[in-house]
């Protein structure tokens, strides 16, 4: 994921695992605390464990690097802290692989955002993966149109979010609407066929201009970066308080309940946070969910290999062992040395347990001409080889 990050021109960052709370109830309210780790420090501070970090990245964004060229694109890979009830693929402590992009709100921006959030997921091995692709702007402008009041909007939200169709279609009639608008509203958050979303907000210039970039952006998608499997999907809303316009996200069906990999979207932040505003973007991966996700697609993960095992076969060979050790690692060489004076049979069976590809015997005999024994575990062949050679031959195994 790191290489993925770099490739596209990203700088890791790092910010505190825990801040002041006023940055998560700033947006959200006093209604997020209950979702979180929040507490008193000794000197009577309201502090939180962070639940992720784009707020986190805001407000270093706000103090440290509002004066850097822009766009900025910075990734970070953190702990973060939810009280949420622990299953399968949720937990109280998960790590977060994510990124902001701050400074441009482009169609090529959010294109190569999506195609970087994807490749992010496809280059670690994952096979089976869906983008949702929605836009915050739409659906409000839908809501405004429909008369929807922002009462009637928090209690439709939840709704959409979980895709209770049914419920929200009821909730509608009971907001006063004709069958027929609610129908129709239901329709658009569950169709992705963009001729029947463009008639649906025909007439609405901010939905239509909105939808003329979406549009822009997923012909980019598809032309640049060979990313088809894609749908758009109205009834995104995201869980979060701070999204505005692009939102998205990324799943594994094959995780079942728990099957989102991937969320984000554009949102404001930098204001509130008492910066000059500037457009921002950004997604964050469950890093342990995509692991679930690959355990679950049989994927085969590469068993961890050591170069080079050294067994100093008496105590008289332990410091030989030693910097023969040292000079392998000096040239990129994994070395561990036997440091239990075990003898070489039990030392042996050692490394065979830590997958060793060979095993260098440091006797006097050997050492008389200058060389060890070398064992290549894979055929159990050894050959006399000089110390000088040994890198040489180590490195070609
Ligand atoms: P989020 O959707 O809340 O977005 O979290 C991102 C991902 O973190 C989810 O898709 C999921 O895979 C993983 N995740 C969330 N909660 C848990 C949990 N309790 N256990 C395991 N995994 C979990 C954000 O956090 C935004 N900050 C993303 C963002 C960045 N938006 C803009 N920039």
């Amino acid at each position: 994921m790191r290489s993925t990050f770099t490739s596209f021109g990203y700088r890791e960052i790092q910010t505190p695992m825990f801040e002041n709370l006023e940055l998560f109830t700033a947006k959200s309210g006093e209604g997020i605390i209950e979702e979180i780790y929040a507490f008193k420090d000794k000197g009577g501070r309201d502090l939180a464990l962070r639940p992720e970090l784009t707020a986190p990245v805001m407000r270093f964004y706000v103090e440290k690097l509002q004066m850097e060229p822009k766009p900025l694109k910075l990734f970070y890979f953190g702990s973060c802290f939810r009280y949420d009830r622990p299953q399968k693929g949720r937990y109280r402590e998960f790590q977060q692989a994510g990124c902001e992009l701050i400074g441009t709100n482009t169609t090529e921006a959010y294109a190569e955002l999506i195609a970087l959030a994807y490749l992010l997921l496809k280059n670690i091995g994952l096979t089976n993966i869906n983008v949702n692709i929605g836009n915050l702007t739409i659906l409000s402008a839908v809501f405004d149109r429909l008369g929807l009041s922002k009462d009637q909007r928090k209690h439709l939200i939840p709704l959409i979010d979980k895709s209770l169709f049914d419920d929200v279609q009821t909730v509608l009639s009971e907001c006063g609407l004709e069958p027929k608008k609610a129908q129709d509203f239901v329709t658009f958050l569950q169709t992705s066929d963009k001729e029947k979303i463009k008639k649906f907000v025909k007439g609405d210039p901010v939905a239509e201009n909105e939808f003329t970039n979406l549009e822009k952006m997923l012909d980019l998608l598809g032309s640049s970066f060979q990313i088809k499997n894609y749908q758009i999907k109205l009834s995104i809303v995201r869980g979060l308080d701070y999204y505005k316009g692009l939102v998205f996200e990324i799943e594994a069906p094959i995780l079942g309940a728990e099957k989102q990999l991937c969320g984000g979207g554009a949102y404001e932040l930098v204001p509130l946070f008492g910066g000059t505003d500037v457009p921002t973007v950004g997604f964050a991966i469950g890093f342990d969910r995509a692991i679930l996700a690959l355990e679950t697609e049989k994927f085969s993960f590469p068993k961890k290999q050591l170069d080079a095992f050294v067994i100093p076969v008496n105590e008289e060979m332990i410091q030989k062992s030693l910097q023969l050790a040292q000079i392998l690692r000096q040239n990129n060489v994994t070395v561990d040395v036997d440091l239990l004076r075990r003898g070489v049979g039990k030392a042996l069976k050692y490394a065979n347990t830590l997958n060793v590809k060979t095993v260098l015997l440091v006797g006097p005999k050997e050492l008389e001409t200058d060389s060890v024994t070398l064992r290549d575990m894979k055929t159990g062949n050894q050959e006399l080889v000089k110390i000088s050679d040994v890198l040489s031959k180590v490195k070609n195994m």
